[in-house]
């Protein structure tokens, strides 16, 4: 089942809203991170940044067929073979990936569905103790020229919270101009 509101602007303008790689490193993915998992990959915006830095592979899903096919191209274009672009719902599926096998989880721009928590838990599964969850998402205002209706965008205290919920903690802020802000938590070290 497709998140609610999951529609993205024309790919130009989508990533003319981001500095893809400068964004990632500040939300911690560095080159100390091996493998990662990408939820809802889109045009693949983030998977070939993430790509280039990691050590490891990439695991993006998406739903659209459409969405797996640009992200496997581009990939392909790139001469990036640790990408694996999946069609796979995971609302319905999960990821189908090992618990404890990745160390960083990207959840970008995909926070405002309808149960957050199912994703979270899924993210929290599968990351490595210690590991590192990112999420990115339009800020609460009015003025951002796209994303989804104010009524279910989450604001950050609301995927802190639920982040908590699902296990995570250490949350670190950022506002990532000029219309978004990025969050970091961690999986708890047992
Ligand atoms: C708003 S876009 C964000 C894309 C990317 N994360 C980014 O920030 O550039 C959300 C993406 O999630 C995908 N999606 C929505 N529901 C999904 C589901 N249940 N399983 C897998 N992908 C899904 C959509 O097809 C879309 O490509």
């Amino acid at each position: 089942m497709k998140v609610r509101d999951s529609g993205m602007p024309e790919r130009e303008l989508w990533e003319s809203f981001f500095q893809p790689e400068q964004l990632l490193r500040i939300l911690g993915l560095d080159e100390r991170v091996r493998d990662a998992a990408e939820f809802g990959c889109g045009y693949g915006t983030f998977t070939l940044p993430a790509a280039r830095i990691i050590t490891g592979i990439i695991h993006a899903f998406d739903i659209e067929p459409e969405m797996v096919r640009l992200t496997a191209e581009r990939a392909a274009q790139a001469c990036r073979i640790n990408v694996k672009a999946v069609r796979r719902d995971f609302l319905e599926q999960g990821s189908g990936l090992p618990d404890a096998s990745v160390d960083y989880v990207m959840l970008f721009n995909i926070l405002h569905l309808e149960e957050p928590g199912l994703l979270l838990g899924e993210a929290a599964r599968i990351l490595k103790d210690g590991g590192r969850l990112g999420i990115i998402h339009w800020n609460h205002d009015p003025k951002t020229p796209r994303g989804p209706s104010l009524d279910i965008r989450p604001r950050p205290e609301d995927c802190v919270r639920w982040a908590q919920t699902a296990g995570f903690s250490e949350s670190r802020l950022f506002d990532l101009k000029p219309y978004h802000y990025g969050i970091v938590m961690r999986r708890p070290r047992p």
